[in-house]
């Protein structure tokens, strides 16, 4: 790609704040990349720029329509060096969001060659504590001022940053979750399978009513019977069952996550064996129940691995494992946030200097 990438630098550097005391994603570096899209331009105006408020039309299609998609990733300081875990896959499903919402596709090479040097300039802000990260947010949204419902002609690309520890706090805690029977997050054919604005924002009712009813995150059953598992909360789910891993294919309704895809990969070179397939939620309350399914946890980018103490099925709350850490979680969890770190080796080249 030919494109040019300006750098503008701050005046002023924000201080920087104690990263173990502060909530997920609630403050930002002093930089952020930018580029527009425009029919005629394609995409560009790439430049790195001051974090700071951005001009946005009132009419601009993504406030009426939703036409935005995004990406999270982590960068690890490892030694006072930065790295990124498997950057490429993100940008990757990026294009994927944006091909699905009918939006222009990025150059995802350059997008990560902009990434380097915004974080180049940012390295001061990858903190370095235990489960701590740089999140970096990557978004495109349709910024034209026009209400007619069609593809917009003009885009924004933004890629944020955000010095985080664990996303639900102390780190492995097992949570609650309460398995939804009336809301559905996605069906085949929508756009569950995409990282796109709207399916979070219409999981909000759910995770409302959940945590009015005690628990944390929502367990989501396919959108059609709603019967077989899909996901939980933002993340994808696997149990262990007699011993091996089992999560739910990816049929069109779930997010096909990096997280979801490393463990896999990881739990198949540890000798385990991973089975995704249709998961009908009776099959787990009844493994529950007969003690072959011994550990629930979900996996994402931002929490990486949420362990599963209570679960409330159809009424009956059950407790997995004691509400304690099961050992495959911990193990898996030890392997992948070592290679991410660089504590382990990493035979797979998932890490990006
Ligand atoms: C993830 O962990 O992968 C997520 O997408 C969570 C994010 C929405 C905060």
């Amino acid at each position: 790609m030919t494109q040019q990438l300006q750098i503008t630098k701050a005046r002023t550097l924000k201080e920087k704040p104690e990263v173990a005391g502060i909530p997920f994603g609630s403050y930002f570096t002093d930089h952020m990349f930018s580029m527009d899209y425009s029919a005629e331009l394609g995409w560009h105006d790439a430049s790195i720029i001051p974090y700071a408020p951005i001009e946005v039309s009132p009419s601009a299609q993504a406030l009426h329509y939703g036409q935005t998609v995004f990406e999270g990733l982590k960068a690890y300081n490892v030694d006072g060096d930065v790295t990124l875990f498997r950057p490429a896959e993100n940008f990757k499903r990026l294009n994927r969001s944006l091909e699905r919402l009918s939006m222009p596709k990025i150059d995802e090479e350059f997008a990560l060659r902009a990434l380097t040097e915004l974080l180049k300039l940012e390295h001061d802000w990858v903190p370095d504590g235990e489960g701590q990260a740089l999140y970096v947010r990557p978004f495109v949204f349709a910024n034209e001022p026009y209400l007619g419902v069609r593809p917009a002609k003009n885009y924004k690309m933004l890629i944020v940053l955000s010095p985080v520890a664990g996303y639900y706090g102390a780190q492995l805690n097992p949570t609650s979750i309460f398995v939804e029977d009336s809301y559905v997050r996605a069906v085949r054919g929508g756009v569950g399978e995409v990282k796109f604005g709207g399916n979070y924002a219409a999981s909000l009712h759910a995770q409302q009513k959940a945590a009015d009813l005690g628990y944390e995150q929502v367990l989501w059953l396919d959108g059609v019977h709603q019967e077989y598992v899909e996901e939980v909360g933002s993340m994808n789910i696997f149990f262990v069952r007699n011993g091996e891993l089992v999560t739910p294919e990816l049929n069109g309704s779930i997010l096909p996550g990096i997280t979801r895809k490393s463990l896999i990969e990881l739990a198949r070179g540890m000798d385990y064996t991973v089975n995704e397939e249709r998961i009908h939620i009776k099959d787990i309350e009844e493994g529950i129940k007969d003690g072959s399914v011994t550990e629930v946890f979900g996996a994402g980018t931002a929490a990486v691995i949420a362990p599963v103490g209570i679960m409330n099925i159809h009424g009956t709350d059950y407790r997995i494992n004691g509400n304690e850490i099961g050992e495959v979680t911990q193990k898996l969890y030890d392997k992948l946030t070592g290679i991410q770190t660089c504590e382990l080796e990493d035979k797979y080249g998932w890490v990006h200097q």
